[in-house]
C-alpha cells in the first residue's frame, strides 16, 4: 500500500519535471528569437547571426571568445553578445529568462 504510494508520488514528480523542462525549453527557443532580449535595441535576436546547429556545439566550450571579448561562462558570452551586438543590457545570470536560454541551448546539444 505504502508502497504503491510511493511509486505514484515518484511518477507525478517525474512527470511534473518533465513538463517543466519542456516548458523551459520552450521559453528558451522563443528568447532566441527575441530581438528584445535583454533589453535589446538593435532589432535584432540570436537566431540572426547564429544558427542552430552552431548554438548547439557552444555548451562543449570551456572559454568562448567574442569580438575580442573573453568568458568563461555560457551565461558571461550570452550577456557579452546581448550587450554588444543587440544593444541591451543583458540578463541576471541567474534570472529565468537565462535559465530557459541556456534549456534550450542543452536541448539543441542533444538534438
Ligand atoms: C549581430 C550579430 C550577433 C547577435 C545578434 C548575437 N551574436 Fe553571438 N556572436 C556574434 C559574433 C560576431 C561572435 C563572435 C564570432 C563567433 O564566434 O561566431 C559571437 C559569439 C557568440 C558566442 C561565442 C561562440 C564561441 O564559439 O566562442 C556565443 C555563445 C554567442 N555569440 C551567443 C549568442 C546569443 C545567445 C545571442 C542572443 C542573446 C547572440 N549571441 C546574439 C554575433 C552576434
Amino acid at each position: 500500500m505504502l508502497r504503491k504510494f510511493f511509486y505514484s508520488l515518484l511518477f507525478f514528480s517525474i512527470l511534473c519535471f518533465s513538463v517543466a523542462m519542456a516548458d523551459d525549453i520552450e521559453k528558451g527557443k522563443a528568447l532566441y528569437k527575441d530581438p528584445k532580449l535583454g533589453g535589446a535595441t538593435s532589432g535584432k535576436s540570436c537566431a540572426s547571426c547564429h544558427s542552430e546547429s552552431s548554438a548547439a556545439k557552444w555548451l562543449n566550450k570551456k572559454e568562448y571568445s567574442i569580438m575580442g571579448n573573453k568568458a568563461k561562462s555560457i551565461e558571461e558570452a550570452i550577456n557579452i553578445c546581448i550587450k554588444n551586438a543587440m544593444g541591451g543590457k543583458g540578463l541576471d545570470p541567474k534570472s529565468d529568462d537565462m535559465k530557459a536560454l541556456v534549456a534550450y541551448l542543452k536541448y539543441l546539444a542533444k538534438k
